[in-house]
C-alpha cells in the first residue's frame, strides 16, 4: 500500500528542506532568465552568462545536498533502479516510492539535471565567431567550441524547454489525474503523511551546512570562470 493512501492517519512531515526549496525555485527562476535573455541577444548576454555561471553554483550544489541534504533530497532514498521504476508503473510500487520523488519523477530529475549540466558546459567552452565567446573556450579546439555552440543553440535548448514542459505537464497530471499534490511541498516543505514516516532533517544545522556548502559552490564556480580570465 502506498504512503499515501492512509487519508485518516497522517499529519505533516517535513520532505523538503528549505535548501532543497530554494535551489528549486532559484534554479527555476534561473532558468526562465536564461531563456529571455538568450532570446533578447546583444547586451543581455552579459546577464545570460551570469545567469548560467549561478546554474552552474546551483548545480554543484545540489550533486553535494544530494549526499549531505536531507533524507528526501538523498540520491540514495530516490534514485532507483529500473526494476524499481518498471514494477512502480505497474502499479506494484514499494511504500515509501511516493513520500519524496517517485521512481518515476526521480529520473526526470536527472534527466533534467543531466540536460542542465551540459548545457552549462556547453556554454562555457562556446564561441559563435561574433561577439559571444564562453570563458573556457580558448582551452578547446575551435571546432568543439562551434560544435558545442551549435548543440547549445539548438538541442541542448530543446531539450530544456521540453524537459521543463514536462516537468510542469507531469506535475499538473498528478494533481489533475490522481488528484495528488506535488507542488504545495515544495512551496512549504511538508506533505501529509503517516506520522512514523522519517522527516528530512530541516533544523539550523542543516541549513548552516547548506550555507557552507553554497559558499564552496560560488567559490569552486568562480574559479571556473576565472580560469578562462588569467
Ligand atoms: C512553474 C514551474 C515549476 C513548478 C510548478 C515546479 C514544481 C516542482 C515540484 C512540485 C517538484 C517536486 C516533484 C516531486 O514531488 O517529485 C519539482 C522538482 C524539481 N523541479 Fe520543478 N517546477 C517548476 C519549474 C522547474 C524548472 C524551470 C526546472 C528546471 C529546468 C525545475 C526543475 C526541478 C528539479 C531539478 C526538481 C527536483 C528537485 C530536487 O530534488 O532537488 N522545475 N518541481
Amino acid at each position: 500500500m502506498s504512503a499515501s493512501s492512509h487519508p485518516h492517519d497522517v499529519r505533516p512531515v517535513r520532505i523538503w528542506d528549505l535548501p532543497t526549496r530554494l535551489f528549486h525555485w532559484l534554479l527555476a527562476l534561473a532558468i526562465v532568465g536564461l531563456l529571455i535573455t538568450a532570446n533578447l541577444g546583444g547586451n543581455w548576454m552579459t546577464w545570460h552568462q551570469r545567469l548560467g555561471y549561478a546554474v552552474l553554483a546551483l548545480l554543484l550544489f545540489r550533486l553535494i545536498w544530494g549526499v549531505v541534504g536531507g533524507r528526501w533530497s538523498q540520491f540514495r532514498h530516490f534514485v532507483r533502479g529500473p526494476r524499481r521504476v518498471w514494477d512502480y508503473l505497474r502499479g506494484r510500487g514499494q511504500p515509501d516510492d511516493d513520500i519524496g520523488h517517485s521512481p518515476l519523477g526521480a529520473l526526470s530529475v536527472l534527466a533534467i539535471l543531466g540536460v542542465l549540466a551540459v548545457q552549462v558546459g556547453t556554454g562555457l567552452i562556446s564561441d559563435d565567431e561574433i561577439a559571444f565567446a564562453g570563458p573556457l573556450s580558448r582551452f578547446v579546439a575551435a571546432d568543439t567550441a562551434y560544435a558545442a555552440t551549435a548543440y547549445h543553440k539548438g538541442w541542448g535548448k530543446l531539450l530544456v524547454l521540453g524537459l521543463t514542459a514536462l516537468h510542469i505537464a507531469a506535475i499538473a497530471y498528478y494533481r489533475l489525474r490522481h488528484g495528488r499534490a506535488l507542488l504545495p511541498a515544495m512551496l512549504h516543505g511538508d506533505k501529509p503523511l503517516p506520522p512514523h514516516t522519517p522527516a528530512s532533517a530541516d533544523g539550523w544545522r542543516q541549513r548552516a551546512l547548506a550555507l557552507v556548502v553554497a559558499a564552496a559552490c560560488v567559490a569552486a564556480t568562480l574559479a571556473v570562470v576565472n580560469l578562462g580570465n588569467p
